[in-house]
């Protein structure tokens, strides 16, 4: 048995990553449904919020999924009010986080928490000294996550991340994350390394999800030659589809020094991922947010066949590799 499949009790050792806004119940429950293991990404979210989430996605689904969560001294008490969720609603895995580096006193005292309760524990992390602070406080899963990938932006690519993330961990299962959409991408992560991978942006468009037609056709018909990144004067970065609003935010922080666009930047981009995820609006107060990744995602799919053509195109080139004559 694959050791992430084992690690999750899942058919595919492929996790579809949080995504604000976007992995919802609809989506967390297909995902489950399908083979993989899904994360709620609604850690920040108010109580009623939350618990909304995991009863929708229980409804359709007797499959485990997972809760996402940020460690981060600053949110302590956001990690106590989601764990006691978590634990009153049996979540089997916590997705852990950050955006300051793990410290490992305040992650021992997490990860040693949810184990006591009987949830494993996923984490990811973007360096090699994240990871080996992940292992050491006995993560059950650790994703290494590239710059490549959507969401907040971490330093390192994926191809020059993983094989140091491996190195570093010990006991821990190692996922790839960031660039990975079919299953060259899946065959080079293993290949790497990893014993499976963790993939958002193949998922926006999915059929399942409530994610907004405009905002689907935006990521359909885009390549990461229509990316941006912004929000690099808050330390916390993203890539965007170049639109309006990602005009005014560049604009902001070309003219101002770091700390001046800081607030303003947070100001306006404040909300943007929900307006165009829910509200649709792709150009001007919205930020449509895949990775690089985006060039190959072209078609509207369910989660069921995205997760089958990534892995079984993975598992045909890898089969193929280990057959290569000319490897003598
Ligand atoms: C639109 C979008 C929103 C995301 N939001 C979050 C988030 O709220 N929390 C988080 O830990 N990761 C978030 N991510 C990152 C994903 O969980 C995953 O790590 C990443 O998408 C993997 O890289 P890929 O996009 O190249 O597949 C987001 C990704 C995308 C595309």
């Amino acid at each position: 048995m694959e050791k992430l499949k084992a690690v999750l009790g899942t058919k595919y050792p492929i996790i579809v990553g949080p995504m604000a806004w976007i992995s919802t119940a609809p989506l967390v429950a297909a995902v489950a449904n399908a083979g993989a293991l899904g994360v709620l990404g609604v850690g920040f979210a108010p109580n009623n919020v939350v618990l909304d989430q995991i009863q929708h996605t229980k409804l359709p689904t007797d499959k485990p999924f997972a809760i996402n969560v940020t460690i981060s001294r600053q949110a302590e008490s956001n990690l106590e009010r989601v764990t006691e969720i978590a634990i009153n609603n049996k979540i089997q895995f916590i997705y852990a986080d950050n955006f300051e580096g793990l410290d490992k006193n305040l992650t021992q005292k997490w990860f040693s928490k949810w184990h006591r309760n009987g949830i494993k524990v996923i984490t990811k992390v973007s360096t090699a000294e994240e990871a080996a602070i992940a292992d050491q406080c006995d993560a059950d899963v650790i994703i290494a996550k590239g710059w490549e990938g959507g969401g907040h932006m971490t330093k390192v690519g994926t191809m020059a991340l993983l094989p140091t993330v491996v190195d570093a961990t010990k006991k821990a299962v190692v996922v790839a994350s960031g660039g990975i959409a079919d299953g060259r991408g899946y065959a080079a992560a293993r290949m790497l390394g990893a014993s499976g991978i963790e993939m958002g942006t193949a998922f926006l468009p999915v059929l399942e999800g409530d994610f907004h037609s405009n905002a689907k056709k935006a990521v359909l018909s885009a390549t990461t030659e229509n990316l941006v990144m912004t929000g690099y004067s808050t330390g916390a970065p993203c890539w965007q589809i170049q639109n309006n609003l990602s005009e005014r935010l560049n604009t902001i922080e070309r003219e101002n020094s770091p700390v001046q666009a800081a607030s303003k930047v947070a100001n306006l981009a404040s909300g943007s991922i929900r307006v165009a995820a829910q509200e649709g609006d792709t150009q001007n107060k919205g930020a449509v947010m895949p990775g690089q990744v985006v060039t190959l995602v072209t078609k509207e799919k369910s989660v069921a066949q995205t997760l089958e053509d990534v892995y079984n195109q993975g598992i045909k080139i890898l089969k193929s590799a280990a057959n290569l004559d000319e490897l003598q």
